[in-house]
């Protein structure tokens, strides 16, 4: 179940010109700005992910790593993937990162939510969940689950999230 967060640490949106965040972001992008810092962020479905800078990013949080041939192929068979930016008209540093799987019409499962530690508690990661939220509504998507590693539990169930909801349960399967 999805409930709409009450707080939203947003000071300001559409700051940057339309024609700029259509080049450099490409379409139904966002930008915004946070309480209490200077920096325009950028959530994007469209711009293209350096796998490089993808790899740093999920790095910082401290997630071992993948090989690039298979994490290219993940991010292919998704079916959303989401890039949040600090923008710089030359060199925009990706900071956030999630991806969603599923069949694209009824269902979607929400993948590896990064934010680089160094701009984490500003509610960057709140922000990029409600877009990647607001994507998934706009193409008819009614139910969206996801695994959530113990200690960041509150940060879901602070955005409306329920735990094993109407007394469902996960399963899991292993091949070793
Ligand atoms: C989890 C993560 C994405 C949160 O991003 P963030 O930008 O720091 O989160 P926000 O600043 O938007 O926080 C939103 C809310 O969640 C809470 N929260 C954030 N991270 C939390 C954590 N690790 N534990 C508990 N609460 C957390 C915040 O206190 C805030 O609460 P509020 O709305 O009541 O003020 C980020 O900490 C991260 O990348 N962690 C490492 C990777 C990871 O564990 N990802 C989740 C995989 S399931």
């Amino acid at each position: 179940m999805i409930l709409r967060s009450k707080k939203s640490s947003i000071k300001k949106t559409n700051l940057l010109d339309n024609s700029i965040l259509l080049n450099n972001y490409g379409s139904e992008a966002f930008d915004f700005s946070i309480k209490d810092n200077k920096d325009i962020f950028v959530c994007s479905k469209s711009k293209e992910l350096d796998l490089i800078e993808l790899d740093q990013l999920l790095q910082t949080v401290g997630w071992s790593r993948r090989p690039t041939r298979r994490v290219k192929r993940a991010l292919e068979s998704s079916i959303l993937v989401v890039g949040l930016w600090r923008h710089d008209n030359k060199f925009p540093r990706l900071i956030g990162f999630a991806r969603c799987t599923g069949d694209g019409i009824l269902e979607a499962n929400i993948w590896d939510v990064a934010i680089n530690p160094v701009y984490q508690g500003l509610g960057l990661g709140k922000e990029l969940m409600k877009y990647i939220l607001k994507i998934l509504k706009n193409i008819g998507i009614s139910r969206v689950t996801l695994f959530a590693d113990a200690e960041v539990i509150k940060f879901y169930k602070s955005q409306g999230w329920s735990l094993e909801p109407r007394k469902t349960k996960c399963a899991f399967w292993y091949a070793n």
